[in-house]
């Protein structure tokens, strides 16, 4: 079977950074047609930087990287120096990247491949904020019935919310794009927190990143070393939450996951709880499912995974 063909749309961001390393050693099921990046973690000129380090690591300097939005739909950005570092790649000493920035704003990028390619063959695959999207949906309409799938990292239903007590930080940032991506009709997988916080780094499977003695291996460790210190402060919990990548698993290995099919609305009024994804988990309402919603993750499986496509390195 050919490889399934997507663009990765991020803000890296360790775990994004941590994602874009899974796909890129997957050559057999996963062709990356693009890296488009937006603001989020950190301002655009640090994702945009760190998307092309992370395309030297894995010693792919033929990925095109584009940048795109610098800033949400209707607001102001908010990023989280506070969980990635200055950087937002903070932890590993990487050099600057060679590599030039594509030519072509990520939403033009999004029109023009999704344009270029049979309807229904290209996955947009989301790692941040969904401004990117939305605006590319925005201004070109006709693009929806072209786009395979969206799968997601993004929102939260039982966890509730990691940047506000009722949000997920990458709907948080820009939730009136996340209203225009769930209102497009494209299929739609959501990774949200409710399993990316079932995905722990322990130090045991931080130690076989590690243990793999490479570049990238190595890199992973140490930025999970730096990420972790946040949410063990936080929720107490066992190790740093690799949220981006459970979006490449899902593509790889969909049967590590489960979910159910859903309605899943964006709150955009509300100050209290601005950026809630509204998930009708138990069926209460007759409002028609619009997700592929994720709610498990056989996690020792997730981990021999991407231990194992890192070791491709
Ligand atoms: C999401 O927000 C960012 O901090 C991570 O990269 C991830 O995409 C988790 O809420
Ligand atoms: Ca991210």
């Amino acid at each position: 079977m050919s490889p399934q063909k997507i663009i990765i749309d991020t803000d890296p961001g360790q775990d994004d950074a941590v994602a874009i390393l899974l796909a890129l050693a997957s050559p057999e099921e996963l062709e990356v047609l693009a890296i488009t990046t937006v603001a989020g973690n950190v301002p655009l000129d640090l994702t945009s930087k760190n998307a092309r380090i992370i395309c030297e690591l894995a010693g792919r300097t033929d990925i095109p990287v584009h940048a795109g939005c610098d800033a949400p739909i209707a607001r102001k950005l908010i990023t989280a120096e506070h969980v990635h570092g200055k950087t937002g790649l903070d932890g590993p000493t990487l050099p600057d990247p060679v590599m030039p920035l594509s030519d072509g704003h990520s939403v033009d990028v999004l029109i023009d491949t999704l344009r270029a390619h049979d309807a229904g063959t290209v996955t947009l695959c989301t790692l941040g904020p969904l401004t990117n999207v939305a605006v590319a949906l925005d201004r070109a309409p006709d693009i929806a019935g072209r786009i395979k799938q969206i799968v997601m990292m993004g929102g939260a239903y039982f966890e509730v919310g990691n940047i506000t007590p009722t949000a997920e930080f990458n709907i948080y940032v820009d939730p009136e794009a996340a209203k225009i991506v769930f209102a497009s009709g494209v299929p739609i997988v959501v990774l949200p927190l409710d399993v990316t916080h079932k995905a722990l780094v322990t130090a045991e499977r931080n130690d076989a990143f590690r243990a793999l003695g490479t570049p990238a291996g190595i890199a992973v460790a140490e930025m999970t070393d730096f990420f972790e210190r946040f949410d063990k402060e936080k929720y107490g919990s066992n190790g740093a939450p690799l949220h981006d990548p459970c979006v490449i698993a899902w593509l790889l290995e969909p049967d590590l996951f489960s979910g159910r099919e859903i309605n899943v609305e964006i709150e955009t009024g509300s100050e209290l709880t601005l950026g809630m994804t509204v998930a009708d988990w138990w069926r209460v309402t007759d409002r028609k499912a619009n997700a592929l919603f994720i709610k498990d993750v056989d996690a020792d499986g997730f981990f021999t995974l991407l231990t194992e496509r890192l070791s491709r390195y």
